[in-house]
């Protein structure tokens, strides 16, 4: 075989290897083996020097072509596997952000009170109440007087409640929005009002503010039943099924008659535990206080007779309940501060 034959054998071979290299760690076997300080064709090149003085030019040149050529063909080659290659490196690599985090994050939940919050409404809006807030910044007006509390009546004074003036205070609880809501709407109206209240009491078993949802109904023909039925629907809704209410007599200022009600305890039977114990949470009477409930005081209607409510046509129950208190009962929580101290392994448990 002649040299030139064998320079156009060798970049045949070189090319073939090339194009057959399957990834750019291959090509670089197939350049060292054909263009390497031992491959053939360079040392051809080499081997120029000892042909005769007349071949060397042709086949000198020769060599040296195909040399190139190769060269530029294994580059052209590595060039293409090398975007190959990072084209499927970043589809192999590519991060699906959607997917959940492993292991998963952990997540918040909603505080104890805003859950009772939230769990109090929805069983009212299923009755048909709409949730009303007021102002935490309240009038004696709202707060006492239209709330037919006497000018005596204990709650009046700066050493309970926060006055910001002789006018203004913080609301003491959530019942001022009855007289506002009947103000601005005609009846019927079934209202709760969720919100925060404030009071000049700080100990176990008191914070100065606290959360209540009062509650409203007024229409024709409303009894006491309806007030037993309702609040023993609720009861029932957010306490079990198996509960009972008892309405215990009482006095508020602005409902007559006036009821505290009672829970049947759930801890206990007629108020000895499965153990044959006296009952620790309901103290051995089979009962828990849970609100304060009457009829509206037609002195209260009296106020908001120009907006048709009538105490002769109209009447209706008001009910007023602390959160915290239900929450309480409800999640066996026996320390008010708990609430408050803001402990996440305390806060974490009531998924
Ligand atoms: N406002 C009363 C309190 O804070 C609770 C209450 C009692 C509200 C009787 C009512 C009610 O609507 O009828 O102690």
């Amino acid at each position: 075989m002649s040299l030139s034959e064998k320079i156009t054998e060798l970049q045949a071979a070189g090319a073939a290897a090339a194009n057959a290299a399957a990834n750019s760690a291959e090509l670089e076997e197939v350049r060292v083996q054909y263009l390497g300080r031992r491959a053939e064709l360079p040392n051809l090149l080499r081997g120029v020097a000892e042909l005769p003085p007349a071949e060397r030019g042709a086949v000198g040149k020769a060599a040296n072509e195909a040399r190139k050529a190769l060269e530029a063909l294994i580059d052209q080659r590595a060039g293409r596997l090398a975007i190959e290659e990072l084209e499927a490196r970043l589809e192999q690599d590519r991060v699906d952000v959607t997917l959940p985090a492993d292991p998963l994050p952990a997540v918040g939940r909603l505080h104890l009170i805003t859950q009772t919050w939230r769990e109090i409404e929805d069983i009212f809006l299923g009755l048909g109440y709409r949730v009303a807030e007021g102002p935490e910044v309240e009038s004696v007006y709202y707060n006492f007087d239209a709330l037919n509390h006497e000018a005596t009546h204990p709650a009046r004074a700066w050493t309970d409640t926060f006055y910001l003036s002789d006018e203004v205070l913080l609301r003491t609880h959530t019942s001022p929005m009855q007289v506002r809501s009947m103000e601005q709407q005609r009846p019927p109206i079934y209202i709760i009002v969720p919100g925060r209240v404030y009071r000049r009491d700080s100990d176990v078993t008191h914070t100065p503010q606290f959360h209540q949802v009062e509650g409203l109904a007024i229409d024709e023909n409303i009894t006491l039943a309806d007030l037993k039925g309702t609040l023993q629907t609720f009861a029932r809704a957010i306490f079990g099924p198996e509960r009972n209410i008892r309405l215990r007599p009482h006095f508020f200022p602005f409902t007559e008659p006036s009821v505290e009600v009672d829970v049947s305890c759930f801890n206990c039977s007629g108020g000895v535990t499965a153990a044959g114990e006296r009952c620790s949470i309901c103290k051995g009477t089979g009962w828990l206080e849970i609100l304060g409930s009457g009829m509206v005081d037609p002195n209260v209607l009296h106020f908001v007779k120009d907006s048709g409510y009538d105490p002769e046509l109209v009447q209706g129950f008001a009910f007023g309940m602390g959160i915290e208190r239900i929450a309480m009962l409800k999640y066996g929580v026996t320390d008010l501060r708990l609430l408050y101290d803001n402990d996440i392994r305390f806060l974490e448990q009531f998924a």
